[in-house]
C-alpha cells in the first residue's frame, strides 16, 4: 500500500462525489472533511456518463480539477475506474450492454450494476476508460489505490451470455458425453448431443423459482460461469491500469458473504482485498465479525480495507436504524480488530436527490459540522490519527478454522431436499457464533488453504467434498487435528453428483460411521438428546446413523421417535486426533458448550475470558501484539489483563493481573508489553 501525506496511518475516509455538487461547495468541504480528520477520499465511482459524453468524446476537465484540489489539500486517494453504470447513450447504441433477468425479461437503461459481463461493448469500452484514468492520472502520488467499478454482482441470461456459457462449458468438459456424464443428464433424458442445445438455467428453462432447480449441476456451472465472466471484466481493468501503473495496488470493493460471486477466487487477482459492511438491523457483533474474517479470509489472512460503511443510516433497508452513538466507532474498530487497515464511509456528503438521498453521510443536508455524526466522526478521526500505523499490516493468529465454500453455498441451497430451511450460512454461523463468543480467534477457510497451522477445524454442512479435500483432513486429523462436521455432509462431488456407497462418502472413515438416512424435521418440531448432563433440542435435519469405527465414542444419543438411541454426537479417534459428527442442529447454548470442550481438548486460549457483550481479538505484526476489546453491551465490564501493556487510545498502562474497565459501546487496543 502506498501511502502519502500523513505517512503510514490507518486510512480514514470514504466516497466523495463532488461532481454531484456545485464548485461553490467544494472548498467547504475540503475544511470540513480535513477538520475531521478524514485522509482518504475514493473519487470517480459513478462518472462514466460525465468522462464520455458520446463514443467518440472524452472530458476529464472536471476530474482534472477535483483531483488537484483533493492533492493540493493533502488528501490520498482511492480512484475508481466509474465502470459500475453505464452511460444512457451507450445502452442506447449498443444494447448488447443491457442485461436480461432471471425471468428472461431484457432491460432497459435504469440501475446501476447493470452491465452485461459478457458484453463486447461493455468490455471494450470499460477496459479503455480504466487505461485512460491511469495514463492521465498515473503521476499523482496521492493515489493509494485502484478501485475497480463498484460491488460487482448479479448476473445476465442474455443471448451473448448463453453462447460464452457454451464456449465455457466446451472448455471445461471437452466432450459433450464428458458433459453428459458429469451432469448426470441421463436423468429425464436431458442427454445434450451438441453445445448449442444447452440454454442457461432459469425461469425459462430448468428453474422453479430463484433458487429451486430441477437440473442443480446446470445450476451450479452457471453460477460458477457468472461468477467468473463479472470476475474476467474485473481482470481485464485491472490488467489496463496495471499497464500504466504497476506499483498501485488494485481493489474492488466486495459485498461480504455475497452469495453471486466465489470471492475465494476473486481474491487471487486483488491486490488488497476491500469490503463494504452494511449490517442488517439486529444483525450480532459475532454475524458481523465472521464477515470481516471471511474477507480476511478469501486472501489467506491478508488485511483488508474497510471500504464502505454509513456514519449513520442507510437507505435501502426496510427500517433504517441510526446507528446509536458510540456504535459507529465500535464498528469501526471491530473491523480493525478483525484485519482491516483502512476505515472508510459511504459519503463523504450526502447527495441531494435520487435513490440516496436520504443515506446517511459525514457532511449531513444541514451542510455545517454541528450534528452528532460529524462530531462522532471528527472523534474517531482524531483517535486514529492517535494510533497512526502502529497496527497495520498485522495478521490474526488463529488456532481455529472454518470451512466455507461458494460451491457447497451454491450446491446446498439449489438441492431440492432434505429441508427447505437449511440454509448453510445459518449453520456456519451457528459454530462462528459459538466461538466467537468464547473469544477464539477463527479464520475463515476454503478448500485451498492449509490446515497445518490449526488445532480446530470445523465444516458444518459440508456437503460437497471437492476432490483430495476428504484426505487433507485426514492428513489433519491424523497429525492431531480436531475436526467436526455435521449432519449434510460428504454428500456430492463436484459436480453436485452424489457420492455412492454411503453417507457421508468420503468422510466416512474418518467420522467413523455411516449414515443411513436424513430426517427433515419441520419448523416447531424437535428431538432431543443429553449433552454433559443437559438435554438440548434437535432440531432441522437429523441424520441416522451407524457406528462403524473401534476408535469411535457416542457422547449423545436421540431421546424420540422411532430413531431413539442412535448417535448424535460422536468422537472418532483417527490417528492422533479426533473427528467429531454432530447429526443434527441444536441451540447456541450447545454449540457454546460443545466448541469450548473442543477448544479446551485442542488447547485453543480465548484471547480474553468470556463474558456476554465482550469480543476480544488478536492482531500482530512486527511491532507487537494487539488485543482488541470491544463493549457491544449496554453495561459497563471489566476484564482482567492477562499480560501488561499499553493502551493505544488513552496511553494507559495497564499490570498484568489489573482490571481494565469497558464503559457501553468503548474500546480499547492493549498493545503487549
Ligand atoms: C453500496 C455502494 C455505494 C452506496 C452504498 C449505500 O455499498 O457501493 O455506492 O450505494 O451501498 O449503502
Ligand atoms: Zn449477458
Amino acid at each position: 500500500m502506498r501511502y502519502s501525506g500523513k505517512g503510514r496511518k490507518i486510512a480514514y475516509g470514504g466516497d466523495y462525489n463532488p461532481e454531484q455538487w456545485p464548485e461553490a461547495i467544494w472548498a467547504e468541504d475540503m475544511k470540513l472533511l480535513k477538520e475531521a480528520h478524514i485522509d482518504t477520499l475514493t473519487l470517480n465511482v459513478f462518472s462514466w456518463a460525465a468522462l464520455q459524453p458520446s463514443e467518440e468524446e472524452y472530458d476529464f476537465s472536471k476530474l482534472d480539477k477535483i483531483m488537484e484540489m483533493v492533492r493540493d489539500n493533502g488528501f490520498q486517494v482511492c480512484l475508481a475506474t466509474s465502470t459500475g453504470a453505464h452511460p444512457a447513450w451507450m445502452a442506447k447504441k449498443y444494447p448488447d450492454i443491457l442485461r436480461t433477468e432471471f425471468s428472461g425479461m431484457k432491460r432497459k437503461f435504469g440501475g446501476r450494476h447493470n452491465s452485461c459481463p459478457n458484453s463486447p461493448t461493455y468490455r471494450k469500452y470499460s477496459v479503455r476508460l480504466a487505461e485512460k484514468l491511469a495514463r492521465r492520472y498515473q503521476n499523482y502520488e496521492n493515489i493509494i489505490a485502484w478501485h475497480i467499478s463498484n460491488e460487482y454482482g448479479g448476473e445476465c441470461y442474455c443471448e451473448n451470455c448463453e453462447k460464452a456459457f457454451r464456449v465455457w462449458l466446451r472448455k471445461k468438459y471437452q466432450t459433450i458425453e464428458a458433459l453428459n456424464q458429469a451432469w448426470n443428464t441421463a436423468f429425464w433424458g436431458h442427454t445434450f448431443y451438441e453445445w448449442d442445445e444447452i440454454v442457461l438455467p432459469n425461469l425459462l428453462s430448468e428453474h422453479f423459482e430463484y433458487d429451486r432447480s430441477q437440473f442443480q449441476s446446470i445450476t451450479l456451472d452457471y453460477k460458477r460461469f457468472n461468477s467468473e465472466s463479472i470476475l474476467e471484466c474485473y481482470r481485464l481493468e485491472y490488467e489496463a491500469v496495471k499497464r500504466v501503473t504497476p506499483e498501485i495496488p488494485v481493489t474492488t470493493n466486495l459485498m461480504g458473504f455475497y452469495k453471486g460471486l466465489d470471492y475465494k477466487m476473486w481474491a487471487k487477482y486483488m491486490d488488497v482485498v476491500s469490503w463494504d459492511n452494511y449490517p442488517a438491523n439486529g444483525d450480532s457483533p459475532a454475524k458481523i465479525a465472521m464477515s470481516h474474517d471471511l474477507m480476511r479470509g478469501i486472501k489467506g489472512g491478508a488485511p483488508f480495507l474497510l471500504m464502505e460503511q454509513t456514519p449513520s443510516v442507510t437507505n435501502w433497508l426496510p427500517y433504517n436504524a441510526l446507528k446509536r452513538p458510540g456504535v459507529m466507532r465500535l464498528w469501526s474498530y471491530q473491523a480493525a480488530a478483525h484485519g482491516a487497515d483502512a476505515v472508510m464511509f459511504f459519503q463523504m456528503r450526502r447527495t441531494a436527490g435520487a435513490c440516496e438521498k436520504l443515506h446517511g453521510a459525514v457532511i449531513d443536508h444541514v451542510g455545517t459540522n454541528q450534528t452528532r455524526v460529524y462530531r462522532e466522526v471528527q472523534a474517531l478521526g482524531a483517535e486514529l490519527e492517535k494510533i497512526g500505523g502502529e497496527t497495520l499490516g498485522a495478521r490474526t493468529e488463529a488456532k481455529a478454522a472454518l470451512y466455507f465454500d461458494w460451491d457447497n453455498w451454491w450446491a446446498v441451497e439449489c438441492s431440492a431436499g432434505p429441508s427447505c430451511e437449511l440454509k448453510y450460512l445459518d449453520e456456519v454461523l451457528n459454530y462462528y457464533e459459538a466461538l466467537h463468543g468464547l473469544n477464539i480467534g477463527v479464520d475463515l477457510v476454503g478448500p485451498e488453504d492449509d490446515l497445518e497451522k490449526y488445532s480446530l477445524l470445523a465444516a458444518p454442512v459440508l456437503y460437497m467434498t471437492k476432490p483430495g479435500y476428504d484426505e487433507k483432513i485426514r492428513r489433519f486429523v491424523a497429525a492431531g487435528g480436531t475436526f467436526i462436521t455435521t449432519f449434510f455432509s460428504g454428500i456430492a462431488d463436484e459436480h453436485d453428483r452424489i457420492i455412492l456407497g454411503g453417507y457421508p462418502g468420503r468422510l466416512r472413515d474418518i467420522v467413523g460411521l455411516w449414515v443411513e438416512e436424513e430426517d427433515a424435521l419441520p419448523s416447531g418440531t424437535e428431538n432431543s438428546f443429553t449433552y454433559q448432563g443437559k438435554t438440548y433440542p434437535a432440531r432441522l435435519v437429523c441424520d441416522l446413523s451407524h457406528p462403524e469405527s473401534s476408535g469411535l465414542t457416542v457422547l449423545s444419543r436421540y431421546e424420540q421417535d422411532f430413531y431413539a438411541g442412535m448417535p448424535v454426537l460422536t468422537r472418532n479417534e483417527y490417528g492422533s486426533g479426533k473427528a467429531y459428527y454432530m447429526a443434527a442442529r441444536s441451540n447456541q447454548e450447545f454449540y457454546h458448550t460443545l466448541l469450548k470442550d473442543l477448544c479446551d481438548e485442542a488447547g485453543i486460549v480465548p484471547a480474553a475470558d468470556p463474558q456476554d457483550g465482550l469480543e476480544a481479538a488478536v492482531r500482530a505484526n512486527e511491532n507487537g501484539r494487539y488485543l482488541f476489546l470491544l463493549n457491544h453491551g449496554e453495561q459497563e465490564l471489566k476484564t482482567e489483563c492477562r499480560e501488561a501493556g499499553i493502551e493505544l487510545i488513552s496511553q494507559k498502562e495497564y499490570r498484568a493481573g489489573e482490571y481494565m474497565l469497558l464503559g457501553a459501546k468503548d474500546v480499547k487496543i492493549l498493545k503487549i508489553f
